[in-house]
């Protein structure tokens, strides 16, 4: 591996970024810093989606960040989505079944959902976030649900994911759920439940890499498939 150093001006637009080196042999991550303890300058003078370009090992260096939807990641977002749609994938999480056509009402739907406005009745308050990389190309989507029902308690659980099908095996869905259950913290949440299909050995290999703890499972029959329940406890 190199060196590479940071231009402060660099170190600034990394705020709430996490920086990974890539193994060039494998592909896969290797976290090197979060960059929010390095801001220097006052939060108002910063863009919360300022993108970077980094002039050092841009080969080997990815640069992830979780963000609120907005509207500047249209392009990357709609590109997401066909993915899913060219490769006939079911749409996870579920507010990736939202109409999309109004980007600007996406973008609002999703942020009423955030305070329980516009959920339908049995549906909580949940918040959706994107994974963005250093191109400000959406590599994820996760949702957080505030609260269980029954039924999330049964199947569904208190957050869903993905990560855009051309990006995956590569530590993003490990990353995704990591920064997504930091946000389910900063909502006090501090016990997170997660189900998955007992056959998505992805989705329970991004379990476990959070500390995911196995706690049952059940054959859904309307899903024809076994779903298996793991809890992560948060601030222990
Ligand atoms: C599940 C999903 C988010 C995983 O994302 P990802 O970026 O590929 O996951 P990661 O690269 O972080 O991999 C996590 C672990 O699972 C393993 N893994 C990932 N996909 C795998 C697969 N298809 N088969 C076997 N192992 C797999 C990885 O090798 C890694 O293992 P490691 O800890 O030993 O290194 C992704 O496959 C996806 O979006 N699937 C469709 C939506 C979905 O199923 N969401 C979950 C609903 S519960």
């Amino acid at each position: 591996m190199r060196d590479f150093s940071f231009h402060p001006r660099d170190a600034t637009n990394l705020r709430d970024s996490t920086i990974f080196r890539r193994n060039s042999a494998c592909g896969r991550l290797i976290r090197l810093f979060e960059a929010s303890s390095r801001a220097t300058l006052d939060a108002s003078q910063l863009s919360p989606y300022n993108c970077i370009t980094m002039a050092h090992e841009t080969a080997n260096i990815a640069v992830l960040r979780l963000v609120q939807p907005s509207i500047e990641y249209e392009a990357s977002y709609r590109s997401f989505l066909a993915e899913f749609q060219q490769r006939q994938e079911k749409l996870i999480p579920f507010p990736l079944l939202f109409p999309a056509d109004d980007f600007r009402a996406l973008i609002k739907r999703l942020r009423d959902a955030q305070t329980g406005l516009g959920v339908p009745q049995g549906f909580v308050a949940h918040s959706t976030f994107w994974l963005i990389n250093e191109n400000c190309s959406m590599l994820g989507m996760s949702n957080l649900r505030h609260e269980l029902t029954p039924q999330l308690a049964r199947e569904g659980g208190h957050i869903g994911y993905s990560i855009r099908p051309s990006q995956r095996k590569r530590g993003y869905g490990k990353e995704l759920l990591r920064l997504t259950l930091e946000q389910a913290l900063l909502r006090g949440i501090k016990r997170i439940l997660i189900t998955c299909a007992k056959t998505n050995t992805g989705s329970v290999g991004v379990i476990l890499a959070n500390g995911g703890c196995f706690d049952s499972e059940e054959y859904i029959s309307k899903r024809g498939e076994i779903v298996q329940r793991y809890w992560i406890v948060l601030g222990a």
